[in-house]
């Protein structure tokens, strides 16, 4: 790590107590006035505490990452992008940022709490709700919808998020999937020198090749979710490995050479939805037309879903 690439993170994290403090009725919050309601989650950055502002009885989820481990230099790179993207975004499905502070030992996200767990715990402790089929279309559906719009938002904005999967999207307490965690995410432009995201749900061209990322990573990432949701297990086989370089090569291996292998009870054109998101190279559902690419597929057609009534303009909350 250079001496001048440090003053430059050093001079990204200086000013973090302000970020979306313009636009946000909430600069006047102190983070010593904020009680501690309970604990909601914990990460290798630190911990995400549920919290209340006494005065407005209003709540919140407190991400705190410890300037322990923001004191390495990709971890603080990862906190000042996460500010400086998440303060650009504004959508009901993408965990809005409220503000950002800092002291002596921590650097401290306020979000939008979603308190009905995250996909995840969806697929594991709640497989009932993905079976179901309602009149207007599955769960499954209307979830893929909500990241849909979420992706929408970013990549109008050139917003790659990058580590699109079940544990990054929480739900709020009207059932909708909001995208969470913006560490990874970068500007379609920009380059990094760093493979992230989560080897299952990495899209070929991002194993290959780890500075290239563009859009059509993300609609990746969502076949690979889809296909979770409904079959209730990745499509690409880890073999078990456990080192993350290990694991990346036999998921690639697996993607290579593995035929998507669908349960029977996966619909048709779910099906062909899917192996869509999943074609090995870019030019998948979504490279062109992007979100109006993922409505136009007649997946929606015969699930009677609106998805025009589904956009991020209209649902603003
Ligand atoms: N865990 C991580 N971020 C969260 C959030 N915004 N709301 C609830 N739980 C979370």
């Amino acid at each position: 790590e250079s001496s001048a690439t440090r003053a430059r993170v050093d001079s990204d994290l200086s000013d973090l107590s302000d970020a979306g403090g313009q636009r946000s009725h909430l600069l006047d919050i102190e983070l010593s006035r904020l009680t501690k309601v309970c604990l909601l989650g914990k990460g290798a950055y630190g911990v995400v505490n549920l919290v209340e502002d006494p005065a407005t009885q209003k709540r919140y989820a407190l991400k705190s990452c410890s300037k322990g481990h923001v004191k390495r230099q990709f971890a603080q790179r990862q906190v000042c992008w996460e500010r400086e993207l998440l303060s650009m975004v504004d959508s009901p499905f993408v965990v809005r940022l409220h503000r950002t502070f800092k002291d002596a030992q921590h650097v401290y996200f306020l979000l939008e709490a979603a308190l009905g767990g995250s996909l995840l715990e969806v697929l594991h402790l709640r497989q009932d709700v993905l079976v179901e089929d309602s009149p207007r279309g599955s769960s499954v559906a209307f979830y893929v919808a909500c990241i849909t719009a979420a992706l929408e938002h970013l990549h109008e904005r050139r917003i790659v998020h990058r580590d699109v999967k079940p544990e990054n999207a929480l739900l709020d307490c009207r059932g909708y999937a909001k995208l969470c965690d913006m560490g990874f995410a970068r500007f379609v432009l920009g380059k990094t020198n760093t493979l992230v995201g989560t080897p299952d749900y990495m899209a070929p061209e991002v194993i290959d090749v780890p500075h290239f990322h563009d859009t059509s990573a993300d609609w990746w990432s969502l076949g690979v979710l889809a296909f979770e949701l409904l079959a209730g297990q990745t499509p690409f086989e880890d073999e078990g490995i456990s080192d993350l370089s290990g694991r990346l090569l036999a998921i690639r291996r697996s993607q290579e050479t593995g035929r998507l292998c669908f349960p029977f009870h996966f619909p048709k054109t779910c099906k062909d939805f899917v192996s869509k998101l999943l074609l090995k190279l870019p030019d998948r559902l979504g490279a062109a037309g992007g979100a109006r690419d993922i409505r136009d597929h007649t997946m929606w057609k015969s699930m009677r879903f609106d998805f025009q009534a589904f956009s991020s303009r209209q649902m603003a909350s």
